[in-house]
């Protein structure tokens, strides 16, 4: 087994919801099976109606959430200028705070920043944004979001071309020594998951396409996304 190979191992693969996909009117329920099915994160997505053209939750609904679970939260901000916000999200309890690398013109001093303020700070890459842009920031990213669809609308479908950007990344991280986490968000269902974990990624973003889909309850969900990726990964390193 190759020292790459070897070192992604070491990566444990994670499961977070996104909590957009869930139902609002039982929020409280979907939050207690989130918890019982063992999901290892809350991704919250922030749309701000300019990066993208959409709205979506907010400091005010992480503080709720907060109330009724303990699950860690990280918040994906799909907003402009993210560096107005990072204390708000930090202290309504984001663990990982993630930046659209478009979003922010001073990248690095904006993930540096969140590091100050005591969270995880991740960068997330659109579709068409190249690995490139990040070439000089490497050591102040804790996770890479690779955006498999367009962000700003649920029930999209794969953008093909990011399955070689997550093995790309990989390669890149690998080259400078790093075990960077790779997560990837937008249409992670039960068939593209092991694509990706094969890849590279470790973060998993379960929605409409896993574990939000109405025929199956969101423990099932869980379980078989997390399986999903598992296979993924043993494929890699068998
Ligand atoms: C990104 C989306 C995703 C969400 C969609 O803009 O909001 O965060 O997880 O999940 P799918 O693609 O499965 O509906
Ligand atoms: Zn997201």
């Amino acid at each position: 087994m190759s020292r790459e190979t070897e070192r992604l191992r070491q990566l444990p693969i994670k499961v977070c919801a996104s909590l957009v996909c869930a139902d609002f009117l039982h929020l409280e329920r979907d939050l207690k099976a989130l918890e019982s099915a063992g999901v290892d994160y809350l991704h919250i997505d922030v749309m701000d109606g300019h990066f993208v053209p959409n709205f979506a939750l907010s400091p005010d609904i992480m503080r709720t959430v907060r109330q009724v679970t303990t699950l860690p939260l990280d918040v994906h901000l799909m907003v402009e200028k993210p560096e107005r916000y990072l204390k708000s999200f930090v202290e309504a309890g984001a663990e990982i705070l993630v930046v659209h690398q478009e979003a922010t013109v001073h990248l690095q001093r904006t993930l540096s920043h969140i590091r100050s303020l005591g969270a995880h700070a991740g960068v997330a890459l659109n579709p068409a944004t190249s690995l490139h842009t990040l070439e000089y920031v490497l050591e102040d990213i804790d996770l890479l979001l690779i955006m498999t669809v367009n962000p700003g609308f649920v029930g999209q479908r794969l953008v093909p071309s990011t399955l070689q950007k997550i093995a790309d990344a990989r390669r890149m991280f690998d080259q400078c020594g790093l075990s960077t986490s790779i997560q990837v968000d937008g249409n992670i269902s039960f068939a593209n998951a092991p694509r990706m974990a094969s890849a590279g990624a470790n973060f998993f973003v379960g929605g409409t396409s896993s574990i939000f889909q109405p025929s199956i309850t969101i423990s099932e969900g869980v379980r078989r996304l997390r399986i999903a990726a598992e296979d993924g990964r043993q494929a890699l390193t068998q």
